[in-house]
Parts: C-alpha cells; sequence; structure tokens
C-alpha cells in the first residue's frame, strides 16, 4: 500500500486483524470543525444545521430506519434497481476493481454490490468512507459473511476522504455514491462535489451514483413526513448531538420537524420550526441563540431530478455517461459514469 507521509500525518491507523484496518483523522481536527460549522451557521439571520451532521450514531440509526418505512420508497427502489445490476453491471467490469463507498450506507445494498463482484474477481478491497462510528460495525458484519474481503474503513467526511483516495495507488475504483446522498447538497456544493470526485478518478474508474426522480408531490411529502414520526425524530436528533457535543440546552420540546416540497427547485426542504420565542446557550462555541416563535432553522435539502437535469449535471462535469438505470416506475434511478 502506497501512502504518502503527509496523509499518514492527517491520519491515525488503527489494525484490527489482516482483514480490516481504520484510517481515523486526528479527533480534535474534526471536533474543532462541528463546533465552528454550528456557532457560524446558526448565528446569522436565516439559520441553518448542514445535513451532515445528521448521523451521529443515533442518528445514523434513525435513518437505518426511515430507509424501511412504507412511505419512504427510495431505499427499497434503489435495491430492485441494484438487484438488477447482477445481470447489467459486469458487461463493464473488464479488470479488477477496489469497491469505494461515500457513506458506508446500507449493508444490503453494498451486499449486492459485493454479490456481483465475488463472481468477478478472487479478491474484493472495499473502502468505506464514513464519519459515524457505524461503520466500524458494518465492516465487522460484511467480514463474517465475505471470506475473500478486505476492509480498509476512512472514518472521515466524504472531501477527506476523497483525498485520501487520490492517487493512492493503481488499482481501479469503483466509487459508489448511493441513496440520494447527492440530492442533500445545495446545486452549488453538489456541482463542486461531483468536479472533486472526478478529479479524484484516475482515467479508468467508474462512479455509480444513485439519484431520486421528481414525482407527484403527495408522494415524496409522505415519505418525508411518516406517519410514525421517525422522521421527525431524526431531524430533532441533530438539536441532541449539539446538546451532548457542544454543551447546547436546546429543549427538544420547544421544536417540531416540518418539511415543504418546494416545486421551483424539484427539492423537499426539511426545517425545524421553533414553537415558542426562546433563547439557547452551546456552551462549548459561547454561543446564544434567540430563536422567535414560528423561527425556522433548515436543516436539509432533498433534490429530486429530470433525466434532462442529470444529463446536464453530468455531462457539465465532464462525466461520460455508460448507463442509467430505473426501477420501473421510474422513481430512483442509477447512472454509472466514467471519465471523459
Ligand atoms: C440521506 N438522504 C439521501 C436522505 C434523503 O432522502 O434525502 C435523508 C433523509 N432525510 C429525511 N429522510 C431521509
Amino acid at each position: 500500500m502506497v501512502i504518502t507521509s503527509q496523509k499518514k500525518h492527517d491520519y491515525k491507523k488503527y489494525v484490527v486483524n489482516s482483514n480490516l484496518q481504520y484510517f481515523k483523522p486526528h479527533a480534535t481536527k474534526i471536533e474543532k470543525t462541528f463546533s465552528e460549522e454550528i456557532s457560524s451557521s446558526l448565528n446569522r439571520s436565516s439559520k441553518f444545521v448542514n445535513p451532515k451532521f445528521f448521523y451521529d450514531k443515533k442518528g445514523s440509526k434513525l435513518f437505518e430506519k426511515i430507509c424501511l418505512l412504507p412511505e419512504y420508497y427510495p431505499t427499497r427502489t434503489e435495491i430492485s434497481i441494484l438487484e438488477n445490476l447482477k445481470k447489467n453491471l459486469p458487461p463493464f467490469i473488464n479488470d479488477k476493481f477496489r469497491i469505494v463507498e461515500l457513506g458506508s450506507g446500507s449493508s444490503v445494498k453494498i451486499r449486492l454490490i459485493l454479490d456481483i463482484f465475488v463472481k468477478l474477481q478472487e479478491h474484493l478491497e472495499y473502502f468505506p468512507i464514513d464519519v459515524s462510528e457505524i461503520l466500524t460495525e458494518s465492516s465487522e458484519e460484511l467480514l463474517r459473511d465475505y471470506s475473500n474481503l478486505r476492509i480498509t474503513g476512512i472514518m472521515d467526511t466524504y472531501d477527506g476522504g476523497l483525498r485520501f483516495l487520490k492517487d493512492y495507488d493503481d488499482t481501479k475504483n469503483l466509487i459508489l455514491f448511493l441513496g440520494s446522498s447527492f440530492g442533500n447538497f445545495s446545486p452549488d456544493d453538489g456541482f463542486e462535489f461531483l468536479k472533486k470526485i472526478y478529479s479524484t478518478m484516475k482515467s479508468n474508474d467508474l462512479f455509480l451514483i444513485g439519484l431520486d426522480m421528481v414525482k407527484d408531490k403527495s408522494i415524496l411529502e409522505s415519505a418525508y413526513d411518516d406517519s410514525q414520526g421517525i422522521t421527525a425524530e431524526f431531524n430533532l436528533n441533530v438539536l441532541s448531538r449539539i446538546n451532548d457535543e457542544l454543551d447546547g440546552d436546546f429543549n427538544l420540546q420547544n421544536f417540531k420537524h416540518s418539511i415543504t416540497y418546494n416545486e421551483k427547485h424539484n427539492r423537499i426542504e426539511m426545517y425545524l420550526k421553533s414553537l415558542v420565542n426562546q433563547s439557547i446557550v452551546l456552551s462549548k462555541p459561547n454561543l446564544v441563540l434567540n430563536l422567535k416563535k414560528n423561527e425556522l432553522i433548515h436543516t436539509e435539502y432533498s433534490h429530486k431530478y429530470q433525466i434532462s437535469q442529470m444529463t446536464d449535471l453530468f455531462t457539465q462535469t465532464g462525466f461520460e455517461i455508460k448507463q442509467t438505470w430505473f426501477d420501473e416506475k421510474k422513481y430512483f434511478s442509477l447512472t454509472l459514469l466514467s471519465k471523459n
């Protein structure tokens, strides 16, 4: 393995056994970023919390529950497309590939991909990139079931993980970005992110991205405001995380989960609505936050795409579109891209 000394200094390496190792950036770096980002994004007239902060251990578990909800169609729909990749993907795989996943995601999905590759190659390398500690549990479960698998977990942000991957070695990478996580970026950040992926890729690497398609408003609204209130719990959990990690005193009873579908921008917008006039103290960044009754904290965009928008986005970045696959209802898509 070739790791430059720069990268070695940025990460601490943990070797669990010959099939499992992790790289973790020095802890102080992550803590400082969370505190700085939260205090600047809450200390503005239009307040927001970056959705990447949803995924602490509890948030990741809640998201797994969301994926199983009857109203939340994206996961099962994407799985149905992944199941068909068994026959659809191999024609594009002409050599040994390493699987890199942005977000360690659902183990069902990665298993469907690994099942394809165990038939194509003798040894399999998997690099999950995820800020959450959940990565350690899911990695150990996978190793129990795949004897020829070697996992290198990168516990970092997507940007950090991509920097880690760039010029790593000569093995071809298939980079996965599933679950329509791309839709959670703002349009500008999304475009920058695609460019970063493009510049990380070697000429023969492949990139498989999942995107959620525009559909009936009522289907979208119930997917993000489910009858069991799990999405509400997921949204509110970010305030618990701030309380725990930044010594905050948010009272969760004083907030309500709120969503709207913005038809102009084809996106679900998710908010936490303040139910009263209130002051919140975050001791670690030393911030006092004043919120008026009905004031909104924006917590997430979830963009939905038209086919033409997707094509424009990918070609403007410079990608070559190898193939796009849909489910029967065209609710969701998976697109395989390469470097032009
Ligand atoms: C992770 N991401 C793709 C989910 C979505 O559908 O935008 C996050 C989510 N937010 C509420 N429900 C699910």
